[in-house]
């Protein structure tokens, strides 16, 4: 059986949910806000060691001016709602994505957040906000720049684990399972180093649809999945003995 260590969630659909019942796009994110936070509750009550949530894309910033306003009204009032229920959980909150593109009274949540938890035992919360995988790599490459200058580095030095420690998911695993809601089968720049061996459950809910009994049901599928890594199934039947008979 697998062991789950790290989730991560791409929680997507609320425009299309909002839409289905005649309501502004915005009604969805109010929805999908709401959901997060129990799932949150759920995975840090079912001892889910780390899970990131994909709450805003770079990309998204190319959204209308309105829709982008509102979602940053609504992570505003989550943060500055929220902070003190999340410490109280035990929960320890990190921030992933170009921050400083953020509104400044955003900003400020997020570091009395991620102050206020930062030892915290508990589940460790990643909520990527204004991230993208792709700006992650870029920013790696940048630190790297700024290492060499400092000190030059033999190229025998630049290995996979090396390259681990200038991403922002520094110190957390590679996600064990990916979840994404709405029915889109792809990862839209979320993770794209992390994901190289993480199993993906795509499914049609959108995501202020998605609840516990479904979060359950994905787990259970994880559960039965058979991970390789590249590597073969062990079968009970060595290769000597095929040779021999
Ligand atoms: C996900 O829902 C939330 C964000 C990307 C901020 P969407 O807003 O992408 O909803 P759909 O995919 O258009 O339905
Ligand atoms: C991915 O959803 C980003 C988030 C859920 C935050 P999008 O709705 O932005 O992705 P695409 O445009 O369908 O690929
Ligand atoms: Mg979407």
């Amino acid at each position: 059986m697998n062991s789950l260590r790290h989730l991560a969630i791409i929680m997507d659909g609320n425009g299309r949910w909002a839409q289905k019942r005649n309501r502004p796009r915005t009604v969805g994110h109010v929805q999908g806000v709401r959901i997060a936070k129990k799932i949150i509750r759920a995975c840090s009550d079912l001892k889910i060691p780390f899970l990131t949530l994909y709450a805003f894309s770079s990309e998204n910033w190319g959204r209308p001016s309105a829709e982008v306003a509102i979602l940053m009204r609504l992570l505003h009032k989550y943060l500055k709602r929220e902070k003190e229920n999340l410490h109280k959980l035990n929960i320890k909150v990190q921030v992933l994505g170009q921050i400083e593109r953020l509104p400044e009274d955003i900003v400020k949540e997020i570091v009395s957040t991620m102050d206020l938890t930062k030892s915290n035992t508990g589940m460790v919360l990643n909520m990527c906000l204004s991230y993208s995988g792709r700006s992650e790599i870029t920013e790696a490459f940048k630190k790297f720049y700024d290492l060499n200058l400092e000190k030059p580095f033999n190229r025998e030095n630049i290995t996979q684990e090396f390259i681990q420690t200038l991403l922002e998911t520094h110190g957390t695993p590679d996600p064990d399972l990916m979840i994404r809601t709405s029915g889109e089968k792809r990862i839209s720049n979320f993770l794209l180093w992390q994901l190289a061996y993480t199993e993906f459950y795509f499914t049609d809910t959108l995501w202020p649809d998605f609840n516990i009994d479904e979060l359950v049901a994905a787990l259970h599928d994880f559960k039965t999945r058979q991970r390789r890594f590249g590597s073969v199934e062990s079968s009970g039947h060595s290769h000597e003995n095929q040779l021999s008979e």
